[in-house]
């Protein structure tokens, strides 16, 4: 066995005690489908509270909430109407109040979602800009142009949206706006004071409630270079992603970012954020920076194969990316956008595919009506459980998704005319969408929507869910839910130094490596069983380990 120094983050650069983001557990809640308190199909906020023992108990060491503004769910809540208030079938300011201090009680913080891109088309701005008219104030907060052709009919650009279709839309009167994504998600104007001064309010306005940090959507999206004559589509996809493309990830996004970090840095401790930042590895540092957002998802354990070259690859690359950065490093294996990681690795290969992105694999496998019938649940599983301990094990925070802890599958087989994903419309149906991994929690293997609420689930659960139910693994000590509560309350006792030594195997399906208290995680991406050496097996993804790491499992292992 010899033994490499690698990539390593130095918490030294913070202060004596780092602050508490660094290397925290951070669970995701998509309200809409965690618990619903008032059996009207849609989980809110009241339901959160419900379960902050679980939360508690499950030893995450903060909650990220996905949207839960007022909103008329043209994109599951990241269209918005009012950043400054719950939506009324969600629940109230009071009820958010009362949540922050149930979750506060129990020692978990609260972080919540920023959506800065674009505003809901029912947003009294855009509102008011449709009703005030062209060359209007209230339009200069959106993106309004005439159109082309003789009497402006064409769209000004042939840009697509995000989601599918055509990305300009036109209003009554003629002109058009830009909508990254959905019509009724209309981009806002980041050149105009009134837009970036309305956004401090409203961070400000949540810092003051108590909230611990932000998440913030599609971060690298702001600004815009919009300068006539625009770019076609052909054109715009021919130009690099280097900080002078006209739409993505413009160097000037920044700007906004510093004034933003003087905003957190007021609060004691300074509110924290994580940038959603679809951008080159090489240019998450900029968003990842103290002086910065702070933190910077990566997104590219999400998107690899269960392999332990990749993993391995991945793993280096993100630490190193992570110190030149100053902020500690994310992990991420599913998030409300993507197919759950236990569907992912028990999918087979598409016909006539070659190599794998994990993540678009899982969608085209589903986009191409996959039977159920194909996907091992088992294998899936299995991996997915030992990808999580692996992840886990990590210097840096893990992001985790609500319902990996259960190892639930993505649901593929949504009827048409139940789904609720922009995309799948947009797309008429080639995109499949993301419902699939946002159906309600399994709470109880009986009762009415699964213990989610007293009366149906907004997107339908499907029979085998019963048996991942919460109730179902609880005190199972082999249960997935009893698995994530073990790694999460021995986590704290990993999570010392930012750093991991890799420790060479003379395999290259295995994966092994030694955090600075002693202890070691090994990841058996392959079949035979690893010998281990001296130690004690404190956590196993399989029932049979000792002594060694059986195929598709990890162990964690005390060695001191
Ligand atoms: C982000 C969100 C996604 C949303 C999109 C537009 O990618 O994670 O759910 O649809 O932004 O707001």
């Amino acid at each position: 066995m010899t033994l490499t120094a690698d990539a390593r983050t130095d918490a030294a650069h913070s202060t004596a005690v780092p602050p508490w983001w660094r290397q925290a557990a951070v669970y995701q809640i998509y309200p809409r489908s965690f618990a619903d308190s008032n059996g009207d199909g849609l989980g809110d906020i009241r339901g959160v509270t419900s379960r902050a023992d679980y939360l508690a108990e499950l030893g995450i060491d903060a909650v990220w909430l996905s949207p839960f503004y007022p909103s008329e769910l043209a994109d599951g809540g990241y269209d918005v109407a009012d950043y400054r208030d719950v939506d009324p079938r969600l629940g109230t300011l009071d009820d958010f109040d009362d949540m922050v201090a149930a979750l506060h009680a129990r020692g978990i913080r609260v972080v919540v979602d920023i959506v800065p891109n674009h505003t809901s088309d029912q947003h009294a701005w855009f509102q008011e800009a449709l009703a005030a008219g062209r060359g209007s104030a209230a339009r200069e907060r959106y993106i309004f142009r005439d159109g082309k052709g003789p009497d402006g009919a064409e769209p000004p650009a042939d840009w697509v949206s995000v989601f599918g279709g055509p990305a300009w839309e036109r209003v009554a009167d003629g002109q058009w706006y830009f909508h990254n994504f959905a019509t009724e998600q209309p981009d806002l104007n980041w050149d105009n004071p009134e837009v970036r001064a309305d956004f401090v309010r409203t961070l400000r306005f949540w810092s003051d409630r108590g909230v611990d940090g932000f998440r913030i959507d599609v971060a690298h999206m702001l600004t815009k270079d919009l300068a006539e004559p625009l770019p076609s589509r052909a054109e715009l996809d021919a130009l690099p992603f280097d900080g002078t493309h006209p739409l993505i990830d413009r160097d000037d996004v920044h700007e906004i970012y510093a004034e933003w970090r003087k905003v957190f840095n007021e609060y004691d401790p300074p509110r924290t954020a994580v940038a959603e930042a679809w951008v080159a590895p090489s240019r998450i540092p900029l968003y990842a920076r103290p002086e910065s957002l702070g933190q910077a998802f990566n997104f590219d354990l999400l998107q690899a194969d269960f392999d332990a070259a990749e993993f391995r690859r991945v793993v280096s690359d993100n630490l190193t990316l992570a110190e030149a950065s100053g902020s500690s490093s994310t992990w991420v294996l599913s998030n409300h956008d993507v197919v759950r990681h236990a569907t992912r690795y028990g999918l087979p290969p598409l016909p006539g595919e070659r190599g794998r992105d994990a993540e678009k694999h899982g969608s085209a496998w589903l986009r191409a009506g996959g039977p159920e019938s194909a996907l091992d649940r088992e294998g899936g599983l299995r991996r997915a459980r030992a990808a999580s301990a692996f992840l886990l094990g990590l210097p840096g925070s893990a992001y985790l998704y609500q319902g990996e802890e259960l190892g639930l599958h993505e649901v593929a087989d949504i009827p048409a005319g139940e789904r609720q994903d922009p995309t799948f419309f947009r797309t008429e149906g080639e995109e499949i969408g993301r419902d699939g991994c946002r159906v309600p929690l399994p709470w109880t293997a009986e009762g009415s929507s699964l213990g989610f609420g007293a009366d149906g689930a907004h997107l339908p659960q499907p029979a085998w869910f019963a048996q991942y139910a919460v109730d179902a693994q609880e005190d199972d000590a082999h249960s997935t839910l009893e698995l994530y509560r073990r790694a999460l309350k021995l986590r704290h006792e990993l999570q010392t130094e930012e750093k991991l030594e890799w420790i060479e195997t003379g395999r290259d399906d295995v994966l092994h490596f030694r955090r600075p208290n002693g202890w070691e995680v090994v990841t058996n991406f392959g079949v035979e069983p690893y010998a281990l050496g001296a130690g004690e097996i404190v956590l196993s993804t399989a029932e049979d380990a000792s002594g060694e790491v059986p195929g598709e499992a990890t162990v964690w292992v005390r060695t001191a």
